[in-house]
């Protein structure tokens, strides 16, 4: 198969991956009421996003040569805060969750699920591990053609809440910037993929993060389910003495409320 042929398959399997329009994401959208689901969300996000240099810096010193390196550089410049006046994406994200209500440092103490702390896990392991275009698969492919895509959704349902540009620049910065990012790693795999197991290993790095990022967004539903429930326990006993039916009712309504 041609390189552009297989580069073209490829966005196409990314942009259609269940990982890219999981039901969470739609629910944001159109559902979420208020901060509270957002910040939910964000509190398990924010591992992730804080991982994500590392494994760009693995990755710049196994790449075997300057076209992989400089298209890692850039991205890292970027992340470093390059295209943000000098704040650094972890330093953006801070300041969307402090809009969302956390509290200093939430995001350090909050508990993980298990499927987060597997992402990072997964991650890891594919660009300090795995041949380096497993590595590259999974953060060109797996991130950059994604998350423009899954983002969408979610600013739709930040300013729907009403959360001002400012505090949602995090997000609203990756639909555009990550954008270059998926054209200039393009440009990078055009010229470093030689045989058909470059590609099988593009692909499989790339579908491996698909599938952690699956996961991640069942973690962050299963997150703001249980959020949706406590939220909803103070309603139950004002309304009487805790019964089954005030059980099965609030069951009902999360239900209904996240699917
Ligand atoms: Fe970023
Ligand atoms: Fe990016």
């Amino acid at each position: 198969m041609k390189t552009t042929t297989f580069l073209r398959e490829l966005r196409k399997e990314v942009e259609g991956h269940p990982a890219v329009s999981h039901p969470v994401l739609t629910w944001l959208a159109e559902d979420a009421e208020g901060r509270g689901a957002f910040l939910t969300l964000g509190l398990q996000h924010y591992t992730l996003v804080g991982s994500f240099t590392s494994y760009l810096e693995e990755l710049l010193i196994t790449a075997p040569s300057p076209q992989e390196k400089i298209w890692i550089a850039k991205v890292l410049v970027d992340e470093y805060g390059g295209g943000s006046e000098g704040r650094d994406h972890a330093t953006l994200y801070r300041q969307f969750l402090r809009a969302a209500g956390a509290q200093p440092d939430e995001e350090l103490e909050v508990p993980l699920h298990a499927n987060v702390v597997d992402f990072v896990a997964t991650h890891q392991r594919l660009c300090r591990d795995e041949p380096f275009l497993v590595g590259f698969g999974a953060l060109g492919p797996g991130h950059e053609w994604s998350i423009p895509t899954m983002f969408d959704p979610i600013v739709v349902g930040l300013r729907r809440v009403g959360f001002e540009e400012s505090e949602i620049y995090y997000f609203t910065l990756h639909q555009e910037q990550d954008i270059d990012h998926g054209i200039w790693l393009e440009e990078a795999l055009a010229q470093c993929i030689e045989s058909s197991d470059d590609m099988a290993c593009v692909r499989r790095g790339a579908m491996a993060s698909l599938a952690a990022r699956g996961k991640f967004w069942d973690a962050a539903q299963a997150r703001i389910r249980s959020w949706l429930a406590s939220e909803l326990v103070p309603v139950a006993n004002d309304s009487g003495p805790q019964t089954l039916k005030a059980m099965r009712r609030m069951k009902r309504v999360v239900k209904s409320r996240l699917g």
